[in-house]
């Protein structure tokens, strides 16, 4: 494999790709209403062959499955243990019209003009060249293809990551990571998307402003919760990648105090805002 984002590929077949393996019910129960938005609005034929773009661990391609009995979905991911996961459920549950691929989307070959729709559940924020990954997923759509997917907003609607930055440059002198670089906010720009979209050859784009609750970590008390943020998002992880563990450990005892207020039975309930987008071949 090529070295193009191989940071994304150690963290997502690292220690990343183990703790969103670990903790998928809750990561789950967290982005399901986000991705069902973008469901929602797919007419989906029961023969439609469908990308999910970053699959992970398979909870939309598994949903999509379901739904499309004579069709076939294949999930497509750099993270081979959440992979192994996905293809695992897959085969608890029979579906055969179901199959995982290994795959960087924008560096590898995909198949040509097959799928009728690429979809992700943000998957797709990752990418060191997002032109070249979305050039590569419009030529794997069919002529009359549709490209649909959920990403975030800019941090600042999305608390939970706004104030773990800052809670954390209170402790580290880091720059905040480099707007658009990849990352769960690299598309928080609107204009920037849009731009992507247009130049890798997709039309009628329709990117719609979604704003809902949503919870993090169900069921985990304040310090449980906080400990896996911490582990889980891949901008918080780089930031302290070599940091000791007492500061580290200070840095959690200042996050538990900053998120306490959004902390309810049911875990950490947040506001949040994202893009639902969609656009055609
Ligand atoms: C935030 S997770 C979302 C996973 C899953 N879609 C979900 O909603 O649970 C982002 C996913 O994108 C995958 N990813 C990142 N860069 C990728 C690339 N270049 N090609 C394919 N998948 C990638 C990661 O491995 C990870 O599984």
């Amino acid at each position: 494999m090529e070295d193009k984002n191989i940071k994304q590929r150690q963290f997502w077949s690292g220690a990343g790709g183990d703790v969103w393996v670990n903790k998928q019910r809750e990561m789950d129960i967290m982005l399901n209403p986000l991705g069902d938005r973008v469901i929602e609005r797919l007419d989906l034929k029961s023969d439609a062959k469908i990308i999910d773009i970053g699959c992970g661990c398979g909870a939309t391609t598994l949903e999509i499955a379901k739904k499309i009995t004579q069709g076939e979905i294949l999930g497509v991911d750099i993270s081979e243990p959440m992979l192994d996961k996905a293809a695992e459920t897959a085969r608890e549950m029979s579906l055969s019209n179901i199959s995982f691929e290994v795959k960087d989307v924008q560096v590898d070959v995909m198949p040509q003009n097959y799928f009728d729709v690429a979809f992700s559940r943000f998957g797709v924020m990752f990418f060191e060249d997002p032109f070249e990954a979305f050039k590569n997923i419009h030529s794997s759509l069919k002529e009359d293809g549709l490209l649909s997917f959920v990403c975030w907003q800019n941090a600042s609607l999305n608390p939970w990551q706004s104030l773990s930055i800052q809670v954390i440059k209170e402790f580290l002198d880091l720059p905040a990571p480099a707007p658009k670089s990849p990352g769960p906010f690299a598309f928080e720009d609107k204009t920037y998307l849009e731009e992507i979209l247009r130049e890798s050859g997709f039309k009628g784009l329709e990117i719609l402003d979604n704003q809902e609750d949503i919870v993090m970590f169900s069921g985990k008390s304040i310090r449980e919760a906080c400990e896996d943020y911490l582990t889980i998002n891949p901008v918080v992880t780089e930031m302290l990648k070599n940091s000791k563990p007492e500061l580290t450990e200070e840095i959690l005892e200042a996050l538990v105090i900053k998120f306490s207020n959004f902390h309810q039975n049911d875990g950490l309930l947040f506001p949040s805002a994202t893009w639902i987008v969609t656009a055609k071949k």
